[in-house]
């Protein structure tokens, strides 16, 4: 098989650019090793800045979305005992975020691309990258017993973290940083009314919750937890007790309970790999870097590199200039770096750290109070939540 660019992962990164590049007339495929329906089982958040759904707009993939999303114009914090509304759309001028479930942008993408006669191999075993140090790049991989190959001008790995694009780079050709986190996030999606009608990050001294949705009958809720929790020791029952526990009474005395129909517990992680390209070969989305949920910028990340990326392979394709890839790692790092401060910061703001003990529980106390009284230091953290410019 040939193509003009090959794609490992059938996530949002990889379906975006596939639906992108095909747009601009440039040819692709995708392999992804798990079926489907395996990906589409998936539960990931579903805030979206304005950026991800312009993309998606201008491919033609935001029909559901701009009838089923949600538009937020503010989103609130809880500490002490209070609920503080922080107005992106006033402080930013007019910016918003829209919430609509990472899974349906995923399954909008895939109708897309079916729609449009896309190649998807799903079930592709041991996908690996050749030739990418030269001008002669290649995918093989298996598939129902047989060795298959796709000879392509450049790959693409939008493989996640676990990928295999990153561990294909040369020995120490990778500069890595990390941060893990000592606790992980407890996740429940029930069919309940949303306790607001806006998300509630908060604050308590038992540990954060969030309260966010995915439309007005389903909410998904978060429990900060030791990133050694069992999921076996969190009944339904557990959690709601929890969740009551670390909110304001206000939010408490509203929240409509129910059973969970998924629960899971993710770790937290901040990951930048350095640079995002060798060669032919470029990491996007998950493949090059990992937030913590806190900011929500996951997917929004995973976006904005697919915007670099594309722009870089139209502009090859078009005219033969190789700026937009040659610049891809250096203009994606810099929006990837102000994201993983902003979740760094977030986390650090609204999660309990033991460690810290009451003192960091208190400079914690203050960092809000004087966040929620400032408008300069409202506007700092409005313009990061709603995404900064690519
Ligand atoms: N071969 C083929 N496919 C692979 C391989 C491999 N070796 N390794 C991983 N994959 C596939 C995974 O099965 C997955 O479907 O690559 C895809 C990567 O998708 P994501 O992990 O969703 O990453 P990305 O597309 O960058 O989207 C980032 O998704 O994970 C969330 O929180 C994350 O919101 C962020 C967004
Ligand atoms: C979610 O709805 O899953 C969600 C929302 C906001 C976040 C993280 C997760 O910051």
């Amino acid at each position: 098989m040939k193509t003009q660019v090959g794609i490992i992962g059938g996530g949002p990164a990889g379906l975006l650019l596939s639906q992108i590049l095909h747009v601009a007339g440039i040819d692709s495929v995708i392999l992804e090793r798990q079926s489907r329906d395996y990906v589409l089982s998936r539960i990931r958040a579903g805030v979206l800045e304005q950026g991800l759904v312009d993309m998606l707009r201008a491919v033609d993939v935001a029909g559901r979305l701009d009838r089923e999303g949600e538009v937020h114009t503010g989103v609130n914090l809880a500490f002490d005992g209070r609920v503080e509304h922080i107005d992106l759309e006033g402080l930013t001028g007019g910016k918003t975020v829209t919430v609509f479930g990472q899974t349906e942008v995923t399954r909008d993408l895939y109708d897309a691309r079916d729609a449009m006669g896309g190649t998807v191999v799903h079930e592709a075993a041991d996908v690996t990258p050749h030739g990418f140090d030269g001008g002669t790049p290649s995918l093989t991989y298996r598939k129902d017993g047989m060795e298959h190959r796709v000879d392509c001008d450049f790959i693409a790995a939008c493989d996640g973290y676990h990928g295999v694009g990153r561990q294909s780079f040369p020995p120490g050709t990778i500069r890595e940083y990390e941060k893990t986190y000592p606790f992980g996030w407890l996740g429940i999606l029930s069919r309940t009314k949303p306790v607001d009608e806006e998300l509630i990050y908060a604050n308590h001294e038992r540990g954060f919750v969030l309260c966010s949705m995915r439309s007005q009958v389903l909410s998904r809720y978060y429990v900060q937890v030791p990133a050694a929790a069992d999921i076996a020791d969190w009944s339904d029952d557990r959690f709601w007790d929890e969740l009551r526990a670390r909110l304001p009474a206000s939010v408490a005395d509203v929240l409509e309970t129910g059973p969970s129909i998924e629960k899971s517990i993710a770790p937290l992680r901040s990951y930048v790999a350095e640079p995002l390209n060798h060669g032919r070969l470029f990491l996007a989305g998950d493949a090059g870097h990992i937030v913590p949920p806190t900011g929500a910028k996951g997917l929004n990340l995973a976006a904005s590199d697919v915007h670099y990326l594309s722009e870089g392979l139209i502009g090859y394709y078009r005219t033969g200039d190789e700026t937009g890839l040659k610049s891809y790692s250096e203009r994606a790092l810099r929006r990837i770096w102000k994201a993983e401060r902003f979740s760094w910061w977030m986390t650090m703001l609204m999660h309990r750290f033991p460690e810290e003990g009451g003192f960091g529980m208190k400079v914690q106390q203050a960092e809000l109070d004087y966040l929620t009284g400032s408008t300069a230091a409202k506007t700092a953290m409005a313009e990061n939540y709603v995404g900064l410019p690519y």
